[in-house]
């Protein structure tokens, strides 16, 4: 089974797949790592963002791996590049304006997303991001798409980055979390859009292992009937 969880940044969607991915025995993968890491490479070899081919080689030469377990990043799961743990490295802000910016090229897209997809082949796999229900796997099992206010996404995005000691700024983390918004969903390839089968959660008011359970318990009835599968803007 393949269960694709999407939604903005700090609506809780990688806390809550960790979860649900540790409680049925799932792989756990983090598209959004995968952005990122072109970024960090890019911006570690002093490559210009904007440069699409340069940036198609790093996600076409990228090698990942999404391992339960250890990691600097502090949650149990981590992410090596090249067999380095980049867990946290990954993380900064720095890291994350520029995966937004890669995040908009068709070609770093289409490498990643095959990638994705070929990650996922095997499986029993709980995979987050921003396309995963609508453009990676559209016929995914069983599909959320998460909210949450801004202010709330990023009171949580700053208290994750504090007790990391990365960065301090409340209002500038929701500043940043509503324009991620805009250009995540503005963007033309793969805007970050609900898929009209996807199950709408929004995580404001609610704790991590409400959602958690609350996802679980939706698994479980799954409704394995065939859909038709639309993309609907949010
Ligand atoms: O979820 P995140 O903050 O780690 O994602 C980093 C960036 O990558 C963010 O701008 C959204 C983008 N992204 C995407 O476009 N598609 C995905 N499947 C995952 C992330």
């Amino acid at each position: 089974m393949i269960i694709a969880i999407d939604g903005p940044a700090g609506s809780g969607k990688s806390t809550v797949a960790k979860l649900v991915a540790t409680r049925l025995n799932y792989r756990y993968i983090d598209t959004g790592a995968m952005y990122r890491t072109v970024a960090w490479t890019a911006q570690k070899k002093g490559l210009r963002l904007a440069d699409e081919t340069a940036m198609a080689e790093i996600a076409r030469d990228m090698d990942i791996e999404f391992v339960r377990g250890g990691g600097d990043g502090g949650d149990g799961y981590s992410v090596r590049v090249r067999g380095e743990d980049a867990t946290l490295r990954l993380k900064n802000e720095t890291v994350g304006k520029g995966a937004a910016v890669v995040a908009a090229q068709k070609s770093v897209r289409e490498i990643l997303v095959a990638k994705q997809r070929q990650i996922g082949k095997a499986g029993n796999v709980v995979m987050d991001g921003r396309d995963i229900g609508t453009v990676v796997f559209p016929h995914a099992e069983k599909k959320f798409f998460f909210v949450a206010d801004a202010e709330e996404r990023g009171r949580r995005r700053y208290e994750e980055l504090k007790s990391k000691n990365l960065s301090l700024d409340l209002q500038g983390m929701i500043q940043e979390i509503r324009q991620r918004d805009g250009e995540d969903r503005r963007r033309k390839i793969s805007p970050l859009v609900m898929a009209d089968d996807a199950v709408k959660v929004n995580t404001t008011r609610l704790s991590i292992e409400e959602v958690a359970e609350y996802v679980l318990k939706n698994i479980n009835n799954l409704d394995t009937t065939k859909k038709k599968v639309r993309i609907s803007r949010l």
